[in-house]
């Protein structure tokens, strides 16, 4: 796609954007981070003579652990997701508001999430800070996805995260993490909505480009959490306790979307169009059958207690 096919796009989607922006505002609630996190449970670490940190402080399994700080520096690298959007959105009209207010949103969840992890010394709080040093100064390089391409993987992204933030929030079996947890899914959820009706306007506006957008999308998805230290230890174990692992992916991110959007109901494509959705076909059967081999290798090491 051209600058001035994409100029010409940004200008054709605005009033959805703007339609989208409105209603978000409307059922975005303006929830208080400071209400979800035990302040009580709070004292000082060892520089103010208190007590350092150590593991048997924590209430937290080593899984759910793992979890929430992988959620938590995924969220810490927004300063990247903000620059990306803009460079990708602009930051005129309702698209830059819509930047601006989402960003907004987004900076609650890290807050908050370290919040609860300092007061109740869930986790090693020097090792979250070097991780979060190092994920910031990684950064996050979307690779200049084309502006197509750019709304359909936030829309998975997006409730990816909901999902993990969900899941997560189940697993830390402490009613305080999965409150704040189940908040945030919330407004990933919302996030994730704005961005797949954007998606359903491009298919009306350009349904050929908008498919090949989605195939390579599904085909090419990396969390946005792979650049925290870690990351493919991190999400194996995460995937081994089945908080985000292949057939969630498959099953609860990847198909809702495609259903929603109904691309194999498409009329009148040309042949790039079904090209693209013969891709995407291809690429859901992959991650189906790489999903069920995951399932299959994992009963096997449970069974086998490994
Ligand atoms: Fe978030
Ligand atoms: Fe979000």
């Amino acid at each position: 796609m051209t600058a001035f096919e994409t100029r010409a796009l940004l200008k054709q989607l605005e009033a959805t954007v703007e339609e989208n922006l409105d209603r978000h505002l409307a059922s975005a609630e303006n929830w208080m981070p400071h209400e979800y996190v035990p302040w009580r449970e709070g004292r000082n670490y060892a520089t103010l003579g208190g007590e350092p940190w150590s593991a048997g402080q924590s209430r937290l399994s080593p899984i759910a652990r793992t979890a929430l700080e992988l959620n938590l520096l995924t969220e810490d690298n927004l300063p990247s997701y903000h620059s990306e959007l803009k460079g990708t959105y602009g930051r005129n009209g309702a698209w830059g508001a819509w930047v601006n207010r989402w960003t907004a949103e987004e900076g609650r969840h890290a807050s908050c999430i370290r919040d609860y992890l300092l007061v109740t010394r869930g986790v090693d709080p020097g090792h979250l800070e070097r991780a979060r040093m190092a994920t910031l100064q990684a950064g996050w390089d979307s690779g200049d996805k084309p502006l197509l391409h750019a709304c359909a993987y936030v829309s998975f992204q997006e409730l990816a995260t909901r999902v993990s933030h969900r899941n997560t929030g189940r697993y830390c079996e402490d009613p305080i993490a999965e409150r704040l947890l189940a908040r945030i899914a919330m407004d990933e959820n919302l996030h994730m909505i704005f961005y797949r009706n954007l998606v359903q306007a491009a298919l009306e506006i350009a349904p050929n480009q908008t498919l090949r957008a989605i195939a390579d999308e599904v085909v090419g998805f990396v969390m946005p959490g792979s650049v925290v230290p870690g990351f493919a230890r991190k999400a194996a174990r995460i995937a081994q306790a089945g908080i985000y692992d292949l057939r969630i992916h498959h099953d609860d991110v990847i198909m809702p979307l495609v259903r929603h959007w109904r691309v194999f109901e498409a009329e009148a494509l040309d042949a790039d169009g079904e090209q693209a959705r013969q891709d995407l076909a291809a690429a859901l059967g992959a991650l189906d059958a790489r999903a069920a081999r995951f399932v299959e290798r994992r009963a096997e090491a449970q069974a086998d207690g490994r």
